[in-house]
């Protein structure tokens, strides 16, 4: 069975992937390819990338899947929601959902523009649940026999959380929160209120957070430890001529975007990111005990939050987590195509996901043609892990482009800047240098995963980069770079195994200085997507400070 798997919902996140007989052979991101950040369009680019690579042809597949459900579902809801008065009636508003409702019916929710674009095919169009989607990602790709499964993203068609019982491959649905009621919205509006863009710059109110203290109280906005929170998103949701009405009587004047960052804003930070952690940790403590299981799984772009992450990890409420990487809409691609697998009480193939590594890639060939078309000089490398260790230790910042690219919003070690945890000034040298972003957002380390144990307190099996953890306290000096102002760090742990080149560049490292961790940042300017071609790898290392950039076999320096 021929599966293709689609997010599209003119939001955010387009993706397409492609599952062969239960097996996940390849998933991409539209914004990789088309370089729109975020990129909400019809995902054509992706969906012929996954057709390209496993050279299948439109007849072929079985089943196209969206990850969403027909269209009218969520118009419905938002109709109610504004009948019940749980969102305020205004003309941009109901303007914005009618136009929504009107365009994805047009397209017959992708399907129509599907066929305009491939052509007619016999396979079943498919629309899955959004929630069931982000939860079959999340279960179906943990290996977990049993878990408690948790979504919790802005919104789905009508729901903002679900809780869901996986057990021997199939799903069971526990329980739904409607939106509004949205841990995602809660912490979007403050994204958008503090100056930065929502369902985008979460994580820079999460990287600032730290920098606040305790005080501000946004009990108005959410009730953080209700069993299930409770989010009053009326109050949020003022917008038109006075946005964020109530958010400003309480918290004073709303952030002008790229001003300067006061202690206001941290102590704003601060306490969006504290109610968000007890939040989520009182979804997962419900979940565990209406499904009587400690093995949790998580997906939905809140699960992207690693600092509570990491925090439901230590809190000795569970056994074992697995965080779908691709936790945002890209993810549910994943998910919706393996809902056939259920037709007819069947159940889901249920293979472990232990690498990110599902996207294209090019071979030496295809590179050197880019190197020679821009009249590069360079030269062949008969050790890149060698070099790259060398360089780094030397204190060279380098471009790393090899392998197939992640899938995800992380960079793993395929698409990498990588520099040198060791030097305090990395941070600051990086960050004006090569990603012209902001000053207090930290970078995370990757750790040979035999080695993590020695510099983390938890979190030691963590190949995504989706949980953080405590530097141990006499480590914190060793690798500065990496350790964030709380001592905390958000590592990736790199397995031989899975990615043998990358571990190695880390073994050489080590060899060299005697740290077996490297700072790794994902391969991209400030607001652009992770680099797709050998030509953005070329294009973005010389719009920047990095110093040599090694790219297949070959290293080209400055
Ligand atoms: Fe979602």
């Amino acid at each position: 069975m021929i599966t293709l798997g689609i997010n599209y919902s003119q939001m955010h996140d387009s993706s397409a992937c492609l599952v062969r007989d239960g097996e996940l052979v390849f998933a991409v991101a539209e914004e990789r390819i088309s370089r729109a950040k975020h990129d909400a369009r019809f995902p054509q680019n992706a969906i012929r990338a996954c057709l390209d690579f496993a050279h299948i042809k439109v007849e072929q597949l079985n089943n196209v899947c969206f990850g969403w459900q027909v269209p009218g579902a969520a118009f419905r809801h938002d109709l109610k929601c504004y009948a019940s008065g749980k969102m305020p009636v205004t003309y941009t508003n109901v303007l914005n959902s009618t136009l929504h409702y009107l365009s994805m019916w047009h397209q017959v929710g992708g399907a129509k523009r599907f066929t305009q674009i491939f052509g007619e095919t016999k396979a079943r169009m498919r629309f899955v649940g959004h929630h069931l989607a982000h939860a079959l990602s999340a279960y179906a790709y943990s290996g977990f026999d049993e878990a408690a499964v948790v979504v919790m993203d802005g919104r789905g068609a009508w729901e903002a959380t679900s809780i869901w019982h996986g057990g021997d491959g199939r799903l069971e649905h526990v329980l739904t929160i409607p939106f509004p009621d949205s841990i995602g919205y809660f912490y979007s509006e403050f994204t958008e209120y503090l100056g930065f863009q929502c369902n985008s710059d979460e994580w820079k109110v999460m990287g600032l957070a730290p920098y606040g203290k305790p005080g501000v109280d946004l009990r108005v906005f959410i009730e953080p430890e209700a069993a299930p929170y409770r989010v009053h998103a009326r109050k949020l949701a003022v917008k038109g001529e006075a946005p964020f009405a109530e958010i400003v009587r309480l918290c004073g004047p709303r952030r002008i975007p790229e001003s300067e960052i006061d202690n206001r804003h941290k102590d704003i930070a601060y306490a969006v990111q504290d109610a968000c952690e007890i939040a989520m940790m009182s979804v997962v403590k419900m979940a565990i005990e209406k499904t009587n299981s400690r093995n949790v799984c998580l997906a939905g772009g809140v699960a992207l939050n690693s600092k509570a992450n990491g925090k439901i990890v230590v809190s000795g409420l569970v056994d074992k987590i697995f965080v779908q990487p691709a936790a945002s809409d890209d993810g549910v691609a994943p998910g919706a195509a393996l809902a056939p697998y259920l037709d007819s009480g069947g159940c889901l193939p249920m293979r472990p996901m232990r690498h990110a590594y599902l996207g294209p890639e090019f071979d030496d060939e295809a590179i050197e043609n880019a190197l020679r078309t821009y009249k590069l000089k360079y030269s062949r490398l008969s050790d890149a892990a060698a070099t790259a260790a060398e360089l780094l230790s030397n204190g060279k910042i380098l471009g790393w482009f090899q392998g197939r690219m992640e899938f995800g919003p992380r960079a793993l070690g395929s698409r990498s800047i990588l520099a040198d945890p060791r030097d305090p000034e990395m941070r600051a040298k990086v960050n004006s240098a090569v990603k012209f972003r902001e000053w207090w957002r930290p970078f995370a380390p990757s750790f040979k995963k035999e080695a993590a144990g020695d510099y983390l307190e938890s979190a030691t099996d963590s190949p995504f980069m989706i949980l953080t953890a405590q530097v141990k306290p006499e480590k914190r000096s060793i690798i500065p770079s990496v350790t964030h102002v709380d001592g905390s760090a958000r590592p990736q742990t790199v397995e031989k195994e899975i990615n043998p080149l990358y571990w190695r560049l880390i073994e050489e490292f080590a060899k060299r200085t005697g740290v077996p961790v490297i700072m790794n940042t994902s391969f991209n300017l400030r607001g652009e997507a992770i680099v797709h071609t050998p030509t953005d790898a070329v294009r973005t290392f010389f719009s920047s400070g990095m110093d040599a950039l090694l790219i297949g076999s070959f290293l080209v320096e400055k």
